[in-house]
């Protein structure tokens, strides 16, 4: 029988709770229904992880996929000050088949400015798939500086640093069960 995570030594955290472990929980089921209800009748669907931030996510949203699916990744690294996303954006990791004719879901930790999913986008775009959708955990309207569609979004935040369920600070934090926003205590 799984058990829920343990909660960690809060009072030592530089962290407070945003969206709980249970929320997230929540949200993730109904994003895997609405994903199965979308895609019921197509074939050959490639849901794409953007590393490292939307593994957590991914493994949990793929598994309320209630459908065939290929899990792909790519690696992207963002040139500038890791604070302040510059627009330019390379692919580090590619995936490990051409998408060419597969309905491909792109999964992102986060949409702030919109620079690093643009560019993916429009890059996957250029192989042809059959069609292409993002999935995005999290979404800070206040920083978007490029128009992005989220086809299938959990949580709208406000522009705050965020932690947790994927995403780090300095690569730590990943494994927080929770999203948390720094408060630097
Ligand atoms: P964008 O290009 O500005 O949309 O930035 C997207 C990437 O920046 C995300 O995939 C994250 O890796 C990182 N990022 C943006 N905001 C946060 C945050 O609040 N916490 C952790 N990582 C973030």
């Amino acid at each position: 029988m799984a058990s829920s995570p343990k909660p960690w030594n809060r009072e030592k955290e530089p962290f407070a709770e945003l969206i709980s472990a249970e929320a997230i929980a929540t949200r993730v089921a109904e994003l895997g229904a609405k994903i199965t209800e979308d895609y019921k009748d197509k074939e050959d669907v490639v849901v794409i992880g953007v590393l490292k931030g939307s593994v957590i996510f991914l493994a949990d949203l793929a598994r309320h996929i209630a459908l065939p699916i290929e899990l792909e990744f790519i690696g992207i690294s963002s040139y500038g000050d890791a604070t302040v996303s510059s627009g330019i954006v390379q692919i580090t990791q590619d995936v490990s088949k051409p998408i060419e004719g597969k309905h491909v879901i792109v999964v992102e930790d986060i949409v702030d400015t919109g620079h690093t999913v643009s560019y993916l986008l429009e890059n996957l775009k250029t192989r042809r798939p059959a069609s292409i959708a993002l999935a995005s955990l999290l979404h800070k309207p206040d920083r978007q500086a490029r128009d992005v569609k989220i086809d299938y979004l959990g949580f709208t935040i406000p522009n705050k640093f965020v932690v947790g369920y994927g995403l780090d600070v300095a690569q730590q934090y990943r494994n927080l069960p929770y999203i948390g926003y720094v408060t630097g205590a």
